[in-house]
C-alpha cells in the first residue's frame, strides 16, 4: 500500500510558535512511518509558508497553536484549497478560540460557566464598574489566547489597569471572569468525530498562582493525577465533556478543562481544539492513560480527519 503523504504544519504566527515546534516535532520522530511518509510545512511569524508544499499532501496535520492557527483561519484556507486537515472545522475552531464567544456557547447549552464578560476598546471605561459589582479576585484575558499569555490573576482593583493595558497587547477583545478562588483543574481528552473517546479525567497538580505558561512548559514538578473525583464527580465532568466537544461542533480531537471550587461546583474553562500534541503534553498522557499510546494517537487523529 502506498503511504499517505502528511503535510505537518507548524510555527504560525501565533505567541504559541515556540511550542508549536515542540508539537511539530515529536509528531515527526513519532509518527507511524510505515504508514505514512511526512512533508514539513512551516509557517513563519509573518503567517507565510510554501504554499507549493500543500499540492502533493493527502492531509494536513495541524501542529500549530493560538491564533491564526487554531481559530479558524488555517482551516478556512486549507478548506478554500480542498485540502484534508486534522481536528475540528471552520466554526468550532472559531467559537473554542474565542473566549466570549465560547463562554456564550456553553452557557446556551447549559454548561456551568463563571460569570464573564466581554469587553473592546469602546466599552473599556465600564470595566472597572464591572469588576466591582463581580469582585475580586477576577482574571483579565485576551479573548483569542492561549498558554495563559497576556493574562492576569487580579486580586485588587488597584491592579486592574496594568492588567487590562497587558491583554490589549495581544488582542483587540479582552473577557474579565470571576476567579474560581484556588481551583482544582481537571482536564479530559476526547477523540472521535461522533463516536467520542473520553479520557479519564486528570487533575493537573502545580506549584504556581495558577496555571501559568512556566507551570505549562518549563516547571518539572507540575504533575497530572488519576483517580481524584469520585463516582458521581467522575460521571458529571465526562457528560460535560461530551455535551461541550458535540455541542460546539468539534471533530477529530480536543481537550475540555474544568475548574472546580472548594464547595465541588464545576465549571467548564474552555475546549482547546489544537491541545499541545508533544509526547509529554497533557492530551497525550490523557489518552495513554485510556490505552492510547503517542504514536496510535497521532494515527488515530489522522484516520478521522480522513472520516
Ligand atoms: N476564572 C478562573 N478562575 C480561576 N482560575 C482561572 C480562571 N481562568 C483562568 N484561570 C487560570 O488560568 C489558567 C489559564 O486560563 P485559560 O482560560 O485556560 O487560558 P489559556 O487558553 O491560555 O489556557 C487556567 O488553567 C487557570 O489556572
Ligand atoms: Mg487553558
Amino acid at each position: 500500500m502506498d503511504k499517505l503523504k502528511i503535510g505537518l504544519i507548524y510555527g504560525g504566527a501565533s505567541p504559541e510558535h515556540e511550542v508549536s515546534i515542540s508539537t511539530a516535532k515529536s509528531i515527526r520522530e513519532n509518527i507511524d512511518r510505515d504508514r505514512f511518509d511526512v512533508v514539513d510545512i512551516f509557517i513563519d511569524k509573518d503567517g507565510k509558508l510554501n504554499e507549493n508544499l500543500l499540492d502533493n499532501i493527502d492531509v494536513a496535520f495541524l501542529a500549530v497553536h493560538g491564533p491564526n492557527c487554531e481559530d479558524g483561519k488555517l482551516q478556512q484556507y486549507l478548506e478554500d484549497r480542498k485540502i484534508k486537515y486534522t481536528g475540528s472545522g471552520v466554526k468550532a475552531s472559531q467559537i473554542n478560540m474565542d473566549k466570549i464567544l465560547m463562554h456564550d456557547a456553553f452557557k446556551a447549552a447549559g454548561l456551568p460557566v463563571v460569570e464573564y464578560k466581554g469587553f473592546d476598546k469602546n466599552n473599556i471605561d465600564h470595566i472597572k464598574n464591572y469588576v466591582e459589582e463581580i469582585d475580586c479576585p477576577v482574571f483579565i484575558k485576551p479573548n483569542n489566547g492561549g498558554s495563559s499569555i497576556g493574562m492576569t490573576k487580579v486580586d485588587s482593583i488597584d491592579d486592574l489597569e496594568k492588567a487590562i493595558q497587558e491583554a490589549f497587547k495581544f488582542d483587540d477583545k479582552i473577557i474579565v471572569e470571576k476567579a474560581v478562588v484556588k481551583p482544582r483543574e481537571i482536564e479530559l481528552a476526547v477523540l472521535g468525530n461522533n463516536d467520542l473517546i473520553i479520557s479519564e479525567p486528570g487533575e493537573i497538580n502545580y506549584q504556581e498562582e495558577f496555571y501559568d505558561y512556566n507551570a505549562k512548559y518549563f516547571n518539572q514538578d507540575t504533575s497530572v493525577l488519576f483517580d481524584t473525583l469520585d463516582e458521581n464527580m467522575n460521571k458529571k465532568i465526562k457528560e460535560m465533556t461530551s455535551k461541550a466537544y458535540l455541542g460546539t461542533g468539534c471533530k477529530g480531537y480536543a481537550r475540555v478543562d474544568f475548574l472546580i471550587d472548594k464547595n465541588e461546583n464545576i465549571f467548564i474553562n474552555e475546549i482547546n481544539t489544537l491541545p499541545g500534541c508533544t509526547a509529554t503534553s497533557m492530551f497525550p498522557k490523557l489518552m495513554a492513560k485510556s490505552g492510547i499510546g503517542y504514536k496510535e494517537l497521532i494515527s488515530r487523529i489522522i484516520n478521522l480527519a480522513l472520516e
